[in-house]
């Protein structure tokens, strides 16, 4: 996620700046920029690269000036380059921007202003801000900025920098998180707190549609419609490392609370009139939609879950035969590939070893390879066809979460773009799923809400040394992924069984007081779920069941339960594997473990 930072006041800004950014690190990202006014030009100075690339430049041409901005981008839209580097400027260099989100339309606001004669120098989607800021200049910062957002949408947090009013800076705030620092005789503005915490204690966090001005001695809050907004300054007492995790024990609770944001993200701007559209991302035309024949889901670890999710979905919606493949057996069992099939290779870092070399495999062989990842640039990304981003943001806990509630989505937009394309969605279907998975944020909301309960149980389940998973369709897939964050957080052994393979030699397992957790989302098998469920009970398990909201029969058979809201059978997924993350990070913190480090793992297995 891109990190903002700016400084206006009556020291060096490029010192302040430099060292803010440095703050953020932590929160991904591929290169890095400054623009500073130094009294008569907004000089700009970026890279592809670390920070320290970006401090060796400039080093050998000092930036000079008390008012500037800075960033460390993240790539989006356009790979890590020094053109895609922010700051971006307009045409004659009289306002420069720094952008944290994703500009829906910036497409069409591109075409606009390329007919109007503007040049544009990079594929990023921030640099229609900045020539947006000169083509509706109307000799007033404050009411152009308001212009400007008026026309933009999606989500933005934002610094401007103006030569025509170089005493001020101007933050916008919408969907992408942004706080003002107020300091003495001189103030602030951050992504995040970490950065300006150094230097002021007391911050304004903005909210959705405001905007702060902000000059040396003052900071002006106001609604982007121009409504003033009064607001008490707020004292923050975190330490760095609690800043850096937003309040947040660990980067692993954070990411799994920042769901509901990436879910909303990863669905933004691929649904258009209730129609999924992933035409401007895919090149395959609808003939070549039409003519594949196989998909192979390709991926390690909770990818590999993600995909075991997508055969689901994809057969049930497109009716194409699916197969998911674990990356490191792939490549060795000779798979049957040619042109008529569709390899989609899973992978959050996308430098996973194993998946790129299956990539590679399926390249050789002729597939088509589409790429689900979460990093723009990254091998997989390059390698692939085609790709399709989940727009998780930087992922830093080792134990994946937001990152696969983001691939399920991106699931549920190719298998519904695919069945579309072949003829077999029906306007009805695709206005349900459509609806339903626009209703999937709010409702991850809603399961987030019950951590106290899911606390609970997964405190006193952290003695056990056995734990089994049970669940039917797609309950069976989650019931993997819950089972892997268990294993890999709280080092407890877990098994996760297709419920009805239970009683053909597993069941010798269950004894007195052994821990299952029972999912029942899946409402055409729920009976048959309730009888396996009967199966452990009558041995003596302690049944913690899932059910949807409103279920009056699985609760009967089980001693806990954990309700999950209503939504269609195959996005239910998405729901369901929330508690099981918190069960997981619950039952590691009762046994003492490191959350965001579980021993023995890396964040990216870039070896085979
Ligand atoms: C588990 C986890 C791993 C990864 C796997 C693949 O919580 O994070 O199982 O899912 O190593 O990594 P990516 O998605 O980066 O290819």
């Amino acid at each position: 996620m891109c990190g903002i930072v700016g400084y206006i006041g009556n020291k060096e800004a490029q010192n302040f700046l430099l060292e803010g950014l440095s703050k953020l690190e932590y929160r991904g990202y591929d290169s890095a920029g400054l623009a500073i006014y130094n009294g008569e030009a907004i000089s700009v100075q970026k890279t592809k690269g670390r920070l320290a690339d970006l401090a060796n430049k400039i080093s050998s041409n000092v930036m000079k000036g008390s008012i500037g901005i800075g960033h460390t981008r993240w790539a989006t839209h356009g790979k890590p380059s020094d053109e895609n580097s922010h700051p971006h400027l307009d045409g004659t260099e009289q306002f420069a921007v720094v952008h944290n989100g994703i500009i829906e339309n910036y497409m069409d606001l591109k075409e606009e202003l390329i007919e109007k004669g503007h040049v544009f120098l990079s594929e990023t989607d921030t640099e229609v801000i900045a020539k947006l800021m000169a083509d509706l200049y109307d000799g007033d910062l404050v009411s152009t900025v308001r212009k400007v957002a008026k026309r933009l949408s999606g989500a933005f947090a934002l610094g401007i920098l103006s030569k025509h009013e170089p005493n001020k800076l101007v933050a916008v705030r919408m969907a992408s998180p942004l706080v003002i620092g107020v300091g003495e005789e001189e103030n602030f503005i951050a992504s995040d707190i970490p950065a300006i915490l150094k230097h002021t204690r007391d911050v304004y966090i903005l909210e959705d549609g405001e905007m702060a001005v902000i000059t040396e001695g003052n900071v002006e809050l106001s609604t982007l419609d121009g409504a003033e907004v009064n607001r008490e300054v707020m004292r923050v007492s975190w330490d760095i490392e609690t800043a850096e995790k937003g309040g947040y024990d660990h980067f692993m609770m954070k990411e799994i609370y920042e769901q509901p944001k990436a879910i909303r993200d990863t669905l933004a701007g691929r649904i258009r009139n209730n129609q999924v559209d992933l035409s401007q991302e895919i090149g395959l035309t609808v003939e070549q939609l039409k003519g594949i024949e196989k998909i192979q889901f390709v991926a390690c670890g909770t990818a590999y879950h993600a995909g075991l999710v997508g055969k689901y979905v994809l057969e049930g919606l497109a009716r194409i035969p699916v197969e998911t493949d674990i990356a490191s057996e792939y490549r060795y069992r000779n798979p049957i590939v040619d042109e008529k099939t569709l390899v989609v290779v899973v992978s959050q870092s996308g430098e996973t070893a194993d998946t790129l070399a299956a990539l590679r495999e399926a390249k050789s062989k002729g597939a088509r390879v589409l790429a689900i990842t979460n990093v723009v640039g990254s091998s997989v990304a390059r390698e692939a066809d085609d790709v399709l981003i989940t727009w998780a943001g930087p992922e830093i806990a080792v134990a994946s979460t937001k990152a696969y509630t983001s691939q399920l989505i991106v699931v549920y937009l190719l298998g519904a773009y695919l069945a579309k394309a072949r003829g077999l969605l029906s306007e009805e279907t695709m206005t349900e799923l459509v609806t339903n998975l626009q209703q999937l944020p709010e409702q991850a909301e809603k399961v987030l809400a019950q951590e106290q309960t899911v606390e609970a149980y997964a405190r006193s389940i952290a003695k056990h040394h056995n734990l089994f998973f049970l669940g039917r369709g797609l309950d069976y897939a989650v019931a993997l992924e819950g089972s892997l964050k268990l294993k890999e957080l709280s080092y407890i052994h877990s098994e996760a069984y297709a419920a009805g393979e239970l009683k053909h030699g597993t069941l010798a397992l269950i004894e007195e007081g052994i821990p299952v957790i029972a999912l029942g989302t899946q409402k055409a098998v729920l009976d048959k779920m309730i009888s396996n469920i009967q199966e452990v009970k009558a041995r003596g398990a302690y049944v913690l069941g899932f059910a949807p909201e409103g279920d009056n029969e699985l609760k009967k058979s089980v001693d806990e339960v954990i309700y999950i809201p209503v939504t269609h059978d195959l996005l239910a997924p998405v729901l369901t594997v929330i508690p099981l993350q918190l069960i997981s990070y619950y039952a590691c913190q009762e046994r003492g473990y490191d959350v965001d480090k579980p021993r023995n793992l890396a964040k990216s297995v870039t070896v085979e």
